[in-house]
């Protein structure tokens, strides 16, 4: 309809592009005021004559035309007033096409998303839920557009620390302990080697070693550091498992340990790399940073090395027009570090290339969670505790529901994703059980009431089938009417979150979504003797219930059809 509306405007005026008319056109803040508008200001400068006068000559210009039920001159505005019926028409064709809110504009073009990556023989805890989260979302998001998303996770598994752990294990662990109690026991290794290190020196010292036997290769030091990986990794998937979560590439960071010496040597060639304290770094005073540490006093590559032969690798491999990092905001220094080396050493598309993408805490106030040990979150367990929640809410509301435990994953995960996603990244994410598990307000568990409210609306309506050719005029009413503005966002919503790296706005659409049908349904009853009402209406419930799934689908969530 916009695009008609500019046809008709650049028809009329000369010494305007039709993109700066489509730039121009408001949908004003009123239904009285119509459902576009464009203000003449613009005009007045180059025609010099009265932007009053010009919106008047243009209406008389356009006179009478199909689609709209009228033009009006609102002062130095032309306000156009369309036809509902065909605005209807045109947007639920439009909707009941495959894939709508899909569009080309990442054809031919791959997106590197580089998230969750946990650290192994660590939790896996609620920051990495977070950047697990967040990263998914935003690989759907880009995928609905038509990009090629390679979905990496860089485990944490190469650094000292596995060499400290090494030297722990063999002096207080035991093979029983470790395949007892997995994760768990090797945090509390790692903690004990940082309590002992500080009455024996000497035991940094020996980690050092043993990660330096790591580096060259010592079938010994790397049989060890493969055996907690393996039982991290096993740890892991659970969680990935329960989020329905899979990468392309579990890669993480040792897979980049050979290319590190290669890394450094093209620092050194293009003249950037300094000593400092025996360190070699490179300096970025002229960028007021701090200095990139390349290779630490021990002669050890450190986490930045790794990340600069990522960049590169992922570079080569598969040519990304863009690299986003999804990490908490902590880590903006290390990464604004790494992408100015890239483009130091003469590599332009860093700038826009590399993107690191923050996002702000989770605060637990007062919340009660299961906690294993030491206090220490997991982030299964968050989600196991919800489901179990969500399980004791259908026991008691609806004992009968089929697949009961699938059901209670869906909606236990699904509401601590939509918790996780309705606020812009960088905000702090607050848990508060009753809130996100409300049936009733912003949620998740809302937004999939909503979805199987639509199901069991379509199932009980025998022999229809949604369909283009419907009476439109059933649907002018303004219930109807503000549900097909709602669900006509819904490309455009999913192309402000990509270019924002913001799902919020998906979640944000779906509550709206279903708001506006909930309205729709209590002014409207779908199941009426007049075929062609039932048909029309129940076609707009069908483009609801969709929409509702594919937005969902955007953020990470799946929609049971009962609840
Ligand atoms: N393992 C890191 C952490 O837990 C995150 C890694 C992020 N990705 C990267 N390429 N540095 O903090």
């Amino acid at each position: 309809m916009k695009n008609k509306i500019i046809d008709l405007i650049a028809g009329q005026v000369t010494d305007i592009t039709p993109e700066e008319i489509a730039a121009l056109i408001e949908i004003p803040p009123k239904p009285e005021l119509g459902d576009f508008a464009f203000p003449c200001f613009r005009l007045a400068k180059t025609m010099h004559k009265a932007p009053q006068a010009i919106a008047a000559e243009i209406k008389d210009g356009i006179g009478r035309v199909d689609f709209l039920d009228e033009i009006k001159c609102e002062g130095a505005y032309l306000n156009f007033f369309v036809n509902k019926e065909q605005f209807i028409a045109s947007q639920v064709q439009s909707m009941l096409k495959d894939n709508y809110g899909s569009s080309a504009e990442g054809e031919g073009k791959t997106i590197c998303i580089d998230y969750s990556s946990p650290n192994v023989a660590k939790n896996f805890h609620v920051g990495h839920l977070r950047t697990t989260i967040i990263g998914n979302a935003l690989y759907k998001i880009y995928s609905k557009l038509g990009y090629h998303v390679e979905r990496i996770n860089h485990i944490g598994d190469w650094g000292t620390q596995f060499g400290k752990l090494i030297v722990a294990y063999k002096a207080w662990g035991s093979e029983e302990a470790v395949k007892k109690d997995g994760v768990a026991e090797l945090m509390r290794l790692y903690v004990k080697f940082h309590e002992e290190a500080e009455k024996d020196e000497n035991l940094i010292n020996e980690g050092r070693a043993w990660f330096a036997k790591m580096e060259q290769g010592d079938p010994e030091a790397l049989s060890i550091w493969q055996w907690f990986k393996d039982i991290s990794l096993a740890e892991f998937m659970k969680t990935y498992k329960l989020l329905g979560i899979e990468f392309d590439h579990i890669t993480g960071e040792s897979f980049y340990r050979n290319m590190t010496d290669d890394v450094i040597a093209r620092i050194e060639k293009a003249g950037l790399l300094t000593e400092s304290d025996g360190a070699k770094i490179v300096n970025l005073d002229e960028y007021d940073m701090a200095p990139c540490l390349i290779v630490k006093n021990d002669g050890s590559s450190i986490y930045a090395t790794r990340d600069l032969a990522a960049v590169f690798y992922r570079k080569e491999n598969y040519n990304f027009t863009k690299c986003l990092y999804v990490t908490g905001q902590e880590q903006k220094l290390h990464f604004a570090q790494v992408f100015k080396v890239v483009e130091l050493l003469g590599n332009d598309w860093a700038k826009d290339g590399l993107v690191h993408i923050p996002y702000g805490l989770v605060s637990l106030s007062g919340e009660k969670l299961s906690t294993r040990s030491g206090n220490i979150i997991y982030a299964e367990d968050i989600l196991l505790e919800a489901i179990s929640k969500i399980k004791e809410i259908i026991e008691e509301k609806n004992p009968g529901l089929p697949d009961k435990d699938e059901v209670a994953r869906k909606v236990g995960v699904g509401a601590v994703l939509f918790n996780d996603l309705y606020n812009q990244r960088i905000k702090d994410v607050s848990f508060k059980w009753d809130k996100l598990l409300n049936f009733n307000g912003e949620t998740g568990p809302y937004v999939q009431y909503t979805y199987a409210r639509c199901a069991s609306i379509l199932r009980g309506l025998e022999g229809f089938t949604p369909s283009a050719d419907i009476d439109y005029s059933v649907l002018t009413d303004d219930a109807s009417v503000d549900l097909v503005k709602e669900l006509s966002r819904f490309g455009k919503v999913v192309q402000d979150a990509a270019e924002r790296y913001e799902p919020f706005m998906v979640a944000r659409f779906a509550v709206a979504v279903a708001q506006v049908f909930n309205k729709f349904y209590d002014a409207n009853r779908i199941n009426v003797e007049d075929e062609k009402v039932k048909t029309a209406r129940a076609t707009l419930v069908y483009i609801v219930k969709t929409v509702i799934k594919d937005a969902m689908s955007l953020l990470g969530i799946e929609c049971p059809e009962q609840m």
